[in-house]
């Protein structure tokens, strides 16, 4: 039996869901990263990933300056840059470079790997479309990435109840 709810309430049911990491230089030409919930494939041909960029971040004038960027998958080692790029502006701080993240050369667009993802992807930016308080950002994927070990795994998020707990690798 379904209950009626608010969106909020009923989005929060949604869980485990999984965590991604969208990757911009900025102005200055540091790779600025920030953690996103908000992904999803969007074709095959040719390969296309969207992601949703809150109005007031940081990235949103990265992305749009730099006209690409790098959408990596994070793996369970990675629940610390989850929450640190996830809770720390690139307006403060140069976040990679602060948390120590491991970090590989792109091999099309400026920017990084993350060395420790299960994948990272190299997209150039397609268009973009004004959704209420985010902008959804369609980049065309150029050049894929994969950890060399088959057994790393994706990090999921499983709620709110603290960022910690939201990024474990088992529900909490
Ligand atoms: C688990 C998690 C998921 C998030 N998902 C999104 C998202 O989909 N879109 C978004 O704009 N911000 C999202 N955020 C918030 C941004 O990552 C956060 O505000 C970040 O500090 C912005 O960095 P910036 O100012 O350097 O761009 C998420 C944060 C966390 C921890």
């Amino acid at each position: 039996m379904q209950i009626s709810t608010t969106f909020q309430l009923a989005m929060n049911r949604r869980y485990p869901e999984a965590v991604a990491i969208a990757i911009a230089e900025d102005a200055r030409g540091i790779p600025n990263p920030l953690t996103l919930h908000w992904v999803m494939p969007t074709a095959l041909d040719p390969p296309m990933l969207a992601i949703s960029i809150e109005r007031t971040r940081y990235s949103l004038a990265a992305v749009r300056q730099a006209r690409e960027f790098v959408v990596c998958f994070p793996s369970t080692t990675m629940s610390k840059e989850v929450i640190y790029f996830g809770t720390k502006s690139g307006r403060e701080v140069p976040k990679l470079t602060a948390c120590g993240t491991r970090t590989q050369p792109t091999a099309v667009v400026r920017g990084v790997l993350l060395a420790d993802a299960v994948a990272n992807f190299e997209c150039v930016l397609e268009s973009e479309m004004e959704t209420g308080d985010h902008v959804l950002f369609v980049g065309r994927v150029v050049a894929a990435h994969m950890h060399a070990e088959p057994t790393v795994r994706r990090v999921y998020a499983f709620g709110h109840s603290g960022l910690a707990a939201a990024c474990s690798a088992t529900p909490v």
